[in-house]
């Protein structure tokens, strides 16, 4: 890690597919240097919703103008509800009747949904045209925008329709936090927490210690946290950029979220609310197979509680969950596969019997 200038550090990524860096720090979408050095073309697109475009978008224009002759920018229907096929399409209309071409850049600002969709978009437009990450949400900056997949939803499975595809930089403008509703900040926060079980003990001593002043936003409290996060995808993503291994860990607590995000309808859970409470019933999970202390799951249940994320599930039924979690990506051969914890900062993947499951989730879930 290198310091950008006295305000700003530079994680770097390498992957297979690309090598790029996480530029964060505050002003950034100001700064001249944030926006140096990348793809040179006549045409940029920014993608964005118009959430983020009236607090946002401004700046960014003003920030890219210099650069491109066209600068053109296409707003899509905010919420998570809204991240499928016909929406995508909208980005693929707006690039084809701006006449865009194979080096136009496509800058992606919001949060998970906007830099999800606006990355397959750019893996597939053309074949592939280069894009920016511009994440302004705290779960974009510690998450979704660094590591390169990109997806839909399908209304059977979530992120079921993607493609892994690097962007160029990662520009985490840690101001644009402070507009963010204080639910979103909470959702962002379960997966700055799910880094420390995963993957270090001492963050997770330290999140548990900072949680009041991560979620009254001190300023220097959340650049630790999204520097920290961002360092070890970069380290997971740079040892596993498609998830053959390793990188599977990063989805501590996805199974059981995405099955409560499906299950209810996207957009009724937020994905960090799902994520939270997930993490919970996986840690529990890793109780049931005598992998850690049972104090554990309590420890993760304060924790998560503290960020202000609910803790138990909702009541979906336990054959319901079954059903939404056997289509979950790491299942195999029908097989539902969890992350667990082995040692607070070491995570594996495994199965786990059905029964076990079941006990689970009768015991962290409301009764259906
Ligand atoms: P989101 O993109 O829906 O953003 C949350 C809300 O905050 C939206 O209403 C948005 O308009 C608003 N918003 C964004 N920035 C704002 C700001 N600065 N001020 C005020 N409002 C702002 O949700 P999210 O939590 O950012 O992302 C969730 C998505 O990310 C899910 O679809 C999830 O599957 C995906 N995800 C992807 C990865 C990955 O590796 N690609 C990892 C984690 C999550
Ligand atoms: N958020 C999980 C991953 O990037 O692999």
């Amino acid at each position: 890690m290198s310091t950008l200038a006295e305000s700003a550090v530079t994680v770097p990524v390498a992957t297979p597919g690309g090598h790029y860096d996480i530029l964060i720090g505050s002003g950034l979408l100001q700064r001249a240097d944030s926006w140096a050095g990348l793809p040179r073309a006549a045409q940029a697109v920014i993608v964005s919703n118009p959430t983020v475009d009236a607090l946002h978008g401004a700046a960014l224009r003003a920030a890219l103008a210099p650069h491109y002759a066209q600068l053109s920018q296409v707003n899509l229907p905010d919420g998570e509800v809204h991240k499928d096929w016909t929406t995508l399409n909208r980005i693929f209309d707006h690039l084809l009747a701006h006449g865009c071409d194979r080096k136009t850049v496509l800058f992606a600002l919001g949060g998970g949904v906007v830099g999800d969709m606006t990355g397959f978009a750019a893996a597939t437009y053309m074949r592939g045209v280069p894009f920016v990450q511009v994440p302004t949400t705290l779960l974009a900056q510690v998450d979704s925008s660094v590591g390169g997949k990109t997806a839909v939803n399908h209304p059977l499975g979530k992120n079921m329709i993607g493609a892994f595809y690097q962007p160029q930089r990662v520009v985490c403008d840690l101001d644009t936090l402070a507009t963010l509703p204080q639910r979103e900040l909470s959702a962002g926060l379960a997966e700055v927490i799910k880094y420390g079980p995963i993957a270090d003990a001492a963050f997770l001593d330290w999140i548990d210690a900072e949680l009041p002043a991560l979620v009254a936003r001190d300023p220097a409290a959340l650049a630790r946290a999204v520097q920290r996060s961002c360092e070890i995808k970069a380290e997971v993503v740079g040892q596993d950029e498609r998830e053959s291994g390793l990188r599977a860990i990063l989805n501590f607590g996805h199974t059981f979220g995405h099955a409560i995000e499906a299950g209810l309808g996207y957009g009724q859970w937020l994905h960090g609310e799902a994520v939270g409470c997930g993490m919970v019933m996986a840690a529990e999970l890793s109780v049931q197979l005598g992998l850690v202390r049972p104090e554990f799951v309590a420890r993760i249940a304060r924790i998560v509680a503290a960020a202000g994320l609910p803790v138990r599930g909702p009541a979906l039924g336990t054959a319901r969950y079954m059903e939404l979690m056997r289509v979950d990506k790491k299942a195999e051969g029908g097989e539902i596969r969890f992350v667990v914890i082995e040692a607070p900062g070491r995570a594996a993947v495994r199965a786990a019997p059905d029964a076990v499951v079941a006990r689970v989730l009768q015991q962290h879930c409301d009764p259906a």
